[in-house]
């Protein structure tokens, strides 16, 4: 087997301006609605990435005509909500937990039987989530005896609307239960614990369908259909993320990330930093397709150790492994908690996090629910990513602070989020290669 690992050299600055790829969660969310709605769709910024990719193919294999006229650009022939064809074979989804626990709302609603699978990593994932109220909206989903995919849903079956209490912060299960309810009789409503991300919500009403929301609660009623419409998605917060930590911990650095969405429900990784100390300006605010983007310019700053506010945890959950990165190279403790869901993300990110500081030299102890850091010197070594994309990326961005070379290895899912990493990064001045290494 062919695996991807990534070599380091310690040390250097970031300096320059550069788009990232874009969003993966609004990427998904424009293909699906799309889809379902009637007439054309028209999107930019599409994020070319093995994740989105996931999620178009599936729509492609369900009957919908979807063409890629140019880099970033999608047009999609919606087939409206009850258009889809049946699949001929699995759904495979590689590693996408989003396209498939928001496939799994919208196919529980449709006339005919699916078949979701995943990669080793998605198929280890929690799906009860996601098949449990679906189950109390009249859906029937057969999983594996540990709740995980495949998934298999059955089609024909009368969905319900319900009223739903959420019981862990997340906006896959959201999203999920608001595409069931597209199909059910009456209104779903869903209270959430905690705000998560609300690309769903607003998109929904870009495709001009009523969605209400007050306070943590949301909710639609079934029946109605969806108009297509143009979607610009801004860059990715969450790959934006890796500069913003970068050029931060690197003395000299100065970057200027663009057309980044700021989305309030997106943007905690910004309010952590910014509690750490570091320097950084919204520039040129504006809003692009219904979500607020900004330019942010970042400069190296001596960060600062602090208690990471659980309110702010679902709003910055996919940017901890680098914000853990953060914290080793701040002066004094940080202390994340309330971030259990880490545990079960593309991998298991407290340990995977926990075991790559460690072996670089950084005091950390690993709870349940997050970690306590002692901000140090970091060292050269070792790490395996697990296969995680963001693990991955985040201790290329610890190279810039340590003193010896790291190699990282199983590196290959960084292209399920941001393609093209290794080449911006190397860009702005991180000495970073990549290279196949069969083990
Ligand atoms: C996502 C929601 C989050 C996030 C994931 C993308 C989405 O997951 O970690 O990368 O697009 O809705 P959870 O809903 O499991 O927190």
């Amino acid at each position: 087997m062919n695996f991807v690992n990534f070599h380091l050299g310690p040390g250097g600055m970031l300096r320059g301006e550069c788009r990232v790829a874009g969003d993966k969660s609004i990427s998904h969310r424009a293909v699906m609605l799309g889809s379902i709605a009637t007439g054309m769709t028209r999107i930019r910024g599409f994020l070319e990435a093995e994740d989105a990719i996931s999620t178009l193919n599936a729509f492609r294999a369900m009957g919908v005509d979807i063409r890629r006229p140019d880099q970033g650009e999608v047009e999609i022939q919606g087939r409206g909500t009850r258009g889809l064809n049946a699949p001929e074979s699995p759904l495979d989804l590689g590693n996408s937990g989003t396209s498939m626990r928001l496939l799994c709302g919208l196919l529980a609603g449709q006339e005919f039987d699916s078949l979701l699978i995943g990669d080793p990593s998605l198929s280890r994932r929690p799906m009860q989530r996601v098949t449990r109220p679906l189950a109390l909206m009249g859906g029937r989903i057969d999983t594996s005896g540990q709740g995980t995919a495949p998934l298999y849903i059955h089609g024909g079956r009368h969905l319900t609307g319900i009223e739903y209490e959420l019981p862990e912060a997340s906006a896959q299960v959201k999203s999920c239960l608001l595409l069931a309810g597209l199909y059910a009789e009456g209104m779903t409503s869903i209270t959430e614990p905690a705000v998560t991300r609300d690309h769903t919500e607003r998109m929904l009403r870009g495709f001009s369908y009523p969605v209400r929301r007050q306070g943590n609660r949301v909710s639609l009623t079934g029946g109605d259909s969806l108009i297509g419409t143009e979607i610009e998605v801004p860059a990715d917060i969450s790959s934006a993320a890796f500069f913003m930590v970068g050029a931060s911990i690197a003395p000299g650095s100065e970057v200027l990330l663009r057309h980044v969405g700021i989305n309030p429900t997106r943007t905690g990784i910004i309010e952590i930093l910014n509690q750490m100390g570091a320097d950084m300006e919204l520039e040129n605010v504006r809003e692009a397709g219904g979500e607020p983007v900004a330019d942010i310019r970042v400069k190296s700053a001596n960060l600062k150790g602090i208690r990471i506010p659980q309110e702010l945890v679902p709003l910055a959950i996919d940017e901890f492994p680098v914000l853990l990165v953060a914290a080793s190279c701040a002066e004094g403790e940080t202390v994340l908690t309330g971030a259990r869901e880490l545990r079960v993300k593309e991998s298991d990110r407290i340990q995977g996090m926990l075991d790559g500081l460690l072996e670089l030299g950084i005091d950390a102890i690993a709870s349940d629910d997050g970690m306590v850091i002692r901000g140090g010197r970091l060292c050269g070594g070792e790490v395996d990513s697990r296969g995680d994309h963001r693990i991955a990326m985040a201790f290329s961005i610890a190279a810039l602070r340590a003193n010896e070379d790291i190699l990282i290895r199983d590196c290959a899912n960084v292209n399920t989020s941001f393609p093209g990493f290794v080449e911006m990064a190397r860009t702005l001045g991180l000495k970073i290669s990549s290279e196949e290494s069969r083990q």
